[in-house]
């Protein structure tokens, strides 16, 4: 079967985009036509300026949100990133086969390094090496897909040419992975700027719906949202972002098609207005299913323990494997090693 494997980052409260755009795929088709595992990467939060406490309150969030929005632990295997050592092990045998100048050339990294630059600040040396991590992620456990959004096709590809070199130098031991990507809305945007993606992390939130948000703030911030000079309601996501975007979270939420959709409103208003209760209709089912897991934190805490041992079962053998073929050595496991110690002394 193939195994597939997803992350989320507790950097800010789950969005809508994380919602259409990823997670509802992953409840609905990955889980069940696949082995697959889905992980609240919590390592991957420290990379930039952290709050200790917020971080451990998001993965906790996060990991009820993915339950909430149906991911089942019958069908797959939900865990938190630092639960399970064998994803820093790996990352920095990873380390030894990527290079500095592969890292320096990640877009995302180019980005962020010269955000906190100009604010300023230090960036972290584990912003740069973030990508060998996820890329351990994806490779401790044998994935054959990772479901992503484009701006993380990139760090797959890294990925891959590190299974590949690796697998070149040390004899066969990852497999290779690949990206996919979902059909409809895999980029939502912001509302408030839709040129850019709705992202969990950004700073202002008028533009970004967050699956916890009340129906009100939902209607509120899909009513404001900018739309587009002209009046008719056509869908060209070049000229016309931001009804575009209004467009494709309206087909995403009613199983429609944008370009279509573009041809069935008469004005800016009326589109918004069945925007915003699609978008409502569609979180209400998760945030009563969030309620009620909230109300039982030992049902949350048990799913994670029991995922958490099933993906360390998984990712030790080829964590292994990959330790024996870089060239460390193997502990010994004869129980009569202690004693052969002390007699040395
Ligand atoms: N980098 C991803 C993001 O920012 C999160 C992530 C970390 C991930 N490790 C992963 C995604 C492994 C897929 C597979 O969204």
């Amino acid at each position: 079967m193939t195994r597939v494997f997803s992350g989320v980052k507790p950097t800010g409260h789950l969005t809508l985009g994380n919602y259409l755009g990823a997670i509802r795929q992953w409840a609905a088709v990955d889980q069940h036509r696949s082995d697959a595992l889905f992980c609240v990467v919590d390592l991957h939060a420290l990379t930039v300026d952290h709050d200790p406490a917020r971080v451990r309150r998001l993965s906790r969030q996060a990991a009820t949100l993915l339950l909430a929005a149906g991911l089942d632990p019958q069908l797959c295997t939900l865990f938190v990133q630092s639960h399970v050592d064998e994803h820093a092990r790996l990352s920095y045998v990873l380390e030894c086969v990527a290079t500095d100048g592969e890292m320096r050339r990640m877009i995302q990294y180019k980005e962020k390094a010269a955000r906190e630059r100009e604010r300023g600040g230090s960036v972290r040396l584990s912003l740069l090496t973030y990508p060998v991590l996820m890329a351990a992620d994806i490779l401790a456990y044998g994935t054959d897909e990772v479901p992503v959004g484009d701006d993380q096709t990139q760090h797959v590809e890294l990925a891959r040419d590190l299974a590949v070199r690796f697998n070149q130098r040390y004899g066969h031991t990852f497999v290779v992975p690949k990206a996919t990507r979902p059909p409809v809305a895999s980029r939502v945007m912001n509302l408030q700027d839709p040129m850019s993606k709705m992202g969990k992390s950004d700073d202002s939130g008028s533009g970004i719906v967050y699956l916890l948000d009340e129906p009100d703030v939902v209607r509120k911030k899909v009513m404001r949202a900018v739309t587009d000079s002209g009046r008719d309601v056509v869908y060209d996501p070049e000229g016309r972002p931001g009804v575009a975007n209004l467009l494709e979270i309206l087909a995403a939420c009613t199983g429609g098609n944008p370009g279509a959709l573009g041809g069935v409103y008469e004005s800016y208003g009326a589109l918004k207005k069945d925007t915003a209760d699609a978008v409502v209709e569609v979180l209400k089912p998760v945030q009563a299913r969030h309620k009620e897991l909230c109300a039982d934190p030992v049902y949350v805490e048990g799913v994670l323990r029991d995922g958490a041992e099933k993906a360390r079962a998984m990712a030790r053998p080829t964590v292994d494997a990959a330790y024996r073929a870089i060239g460390l050595l193997e502990p010994s496991s004869d129980p009569v090693a202690e004693p052969v110690l002390n007699a040395a002394r």
